[in-house]
């Protein structure tokens, strides 16, 4: 059996930064509400002309420039995300415009919100090891800043915008993913959801007058599911792939709120040291935050060629995964 794992990663993050002092000129809201609440002190937001597929497109350049790799190499691209440029056409497929991918390979949108980068590791994985595919790309990437009703202190403190992304392939036998964990709950889908747009209330005069193109969410009963369900994710990836929790270098949780990765590591025995933490920086990026989280614990070296990592993600749906990856094993630096 064949190992896959990522030989390329990339990451884009806007400049612009908004702090929470910032936020307190917008909403009722202060500083020390937003970091003890979260632990989060900046996010970063794009630029007004900026959609998600222009993120998508330098951290998908990053991630090919970072594994050596020419776009004609590239088999199929799969992109993550819960903020699309728009309904349709995918913004798989717009971003392999920009790309100038090969027009005879597949390109499609993955739709599970935060836990998005975890799904999608998993099924491009699939097309590697069956052999339809030597090298996938994959693109989280979000631009939350444009579906939060910034009047709403509930929810605008918590997001930003960024991208990252991964060429998956081929890797050094016992190298790569090991195992992936995921699940899904939609009898729940109404606590994280932007309600119009679609097609069950299209967009409206009714619709904007009150607001419903605004991402909606009951954080309070989502925390509760987000820290057992991403707990589990991690106890069931880890029997997967028979490795025990002592094995483990690092676990890079998705990044959405400092008592939710801190209650997780909690229950599941990790001290601080072993958990990579951004979201001070960064908030909540959805899908990107794990790719984000990865590019910066390898650029401090805390992630390392040989390492057991864990990923662990939650989000709207609802969906949680997790994925245990034996860091490196490029078969082209042996
Ligand atoms: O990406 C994956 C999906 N998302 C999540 O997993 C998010 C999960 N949820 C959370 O992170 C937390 O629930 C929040 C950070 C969203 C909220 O924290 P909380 O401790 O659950 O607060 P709460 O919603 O219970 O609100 C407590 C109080 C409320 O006031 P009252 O009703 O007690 O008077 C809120 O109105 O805090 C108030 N509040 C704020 N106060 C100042 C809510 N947001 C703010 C704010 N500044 N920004």
């Amino acid at each position: 059996m064949k190992s896959v794992g990522i030989i390329g990663l990339g990451a884009y993050i806007p400049e612009k930064i908004i702090t929470n002092h910032d936020l307190e000129k917008m909403v009722e809201t202060s500083d020390d509400w937003i970091i003890s609440r979260t632990g989060i002190k900046e996010r970063r937001i794009a630029d007004e002309e900026m959609a998600t597929s222009d993120l998508a497109l330098v951290a998908a350049q990053r991630a090919m420039l970072d594994a050596n790799i020419k776009k004609e190499e590239i088999d199929l691209l799969i992109l993550v995300s819960m903020t699309p440029d728009m309904l349709f056409p995918s913004t798989a497929c717009i971003v392999q415009g920009k790309l100038g991918l090969r027009n005879d390979i597949a390109a499609f949108d993955l739709s599970a919100a935060c836990s998005g980068f975890v799904y999608a590791l998993e099924v491009g994985k699939q097309f590697v090891l069956n052999g339809s595919c030597k090298n996938v790309l994959i693109i989280a990437s979000e631009v939350l800043s444009k579906v939060i009703d910034w009047s709403d202190r509930n929810t605008c403190v918590l997001f930003g915008d960024g991208a990252g992304a991964v060429v998956l392939s081929e890797v050094d036998s016992g190298f790569g993913i090991q195992s992936s964990y995921l699940g899904s709950n939609g009898s729940l889908s109404n606590l994280l959801e932007m309600p119009a747009g679609g097609t069950r209330l299209p967009a409206s005069h009714d619709t904007i007058k009150k607001g419903l193109h605004y991402l909606k969410m009951k954080g309070n009963e989502l925390f509760k599911i987000a820290v057992k369900m991403m707990a589990d994710s991690v106890k069931e990836v880890l029997k997967k792939a028979n490795i025990s929790y002592e094995k483990v270098d690092i676990l890079i949780p998705h990044q959405a709120n400092m008592r939710i990765i801190d209650a997780v590591s909690k229950m599941l025995g990790f001290s601080k040291d072993k958990v990579f933490v951004n979201l001070d920086k960064y908030g909540n990026t959805s899908a990107a935050s794990l790719i984000i989280a990865m590019k910066e614990a390898l650029e401090e070296k805390k992630l390392n060629e040989g390492n057991i990592l864990v990923t662990t993600a939650f989000g709207s749906g609802l969906t949680w995964g997790a994925n245990v990856i034996k860091w490196g094993g490029d078969l082209r630096k042996r």
